[in-house]
């Protein structure tokens, strides 16, 4: 049975969330009120649309429709601005290595985003061509916690929800590769992804042998 490989992309392939945290954080300058790093964790994962929900909640601030649609567009204008000038400097350590290894291997590899910005940002970095199929935030109806970007991932791939593998550094991500009954595994801080079924700060900590062991399916 073939195994397929899954990919959330801010936060586990680049450090986007800083850019995201800079363009949230000018909005709400403007709205007239500080926004923290520590409420930008609320966002991981989020969409675009929930997160300036969240965003107006902790400002306290009612918006029109109108206003509401203007701030969308505001911030996603300056998150953009800072996208433009990335290139593969930003991918984060060993992250090549590791689709490198898959696909000399012949895994097929998906991405499971949120982002309505993935493809830019992939095409940006140069891993485009690494992808098989890609679930982003403009293909999905139901965010994270909800499996569905998974499942419609691995239906892309060919390979059964039960045989993927899917890496996430959002908590709601690691809640919907384990709703999907996908092997969750979280990249990040282990005390706040602690459901997930394995945990390494980064992929610098994920060996060969590991990667190797998921193919197989030996791994505990
Ligand atoms: C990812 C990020 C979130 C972001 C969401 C939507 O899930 O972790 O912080 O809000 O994508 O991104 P977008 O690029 O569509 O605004
Ligand atoms: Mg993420």
């Amino acid at each position: 049975e073939k195994v397929g490989f899954i990919f959330d992309l801010d936060g586990v392939i680049v450090d986007t969330a800083k850019y995201h945290y800079l363009a949230w954080h000018k909005l709400a300058k403007e709205l007239g009120f500080e926004f923290t790093k520590e409420q930008n964790e609320l966002f991981k994962g989020v969409s675009r649309k929930r997160c300036l929900e969240i965003l107006l909640d902790i400002g306290n601030i009612s918006a029109t429709q109108e206003q509401f649609d203007t701030w969308m567009v505001e911030k996603n204008v300056d998150y953009l601005a800072y996208i433009e000038k990335m290139d593969a400097s930003e991918i984060l350590p060993d992250v090549p290595r590791v689709l490198e290894y898959l696909k000399k291997k012949n895994v097929p590899i998906a991405l499971g985003s949120a982002s309505k910005n993935a493809r830019p940002i992939l095409e940006k970095v140069d891993l485009l061509p690494y992808f098989d199929s890609i679930v982003d935030g403009n293909s999905v109806t139901k965010a994270k916690p909800d499996p569905e970007v998974f499942l419609i991932a691995a239906s892309n791939l060919g390979v059964t929800a039960s045989s993927c593998v899917v890496f996430e550094d959002a908590v709601a991500g690691i809640q919907a590769a384990n709703a999907a009954n996908m092997i969750s595994i979280g990249i990040g801080e282990d005390t706040i992804l602690n459901e997930a079924k394995y945990n390494f700060k980064d992929f610098t900590e994920i060996s060969d042998e590991f990667l190797e062991s998921l193919l197989n399916k030996n791994h505990k």
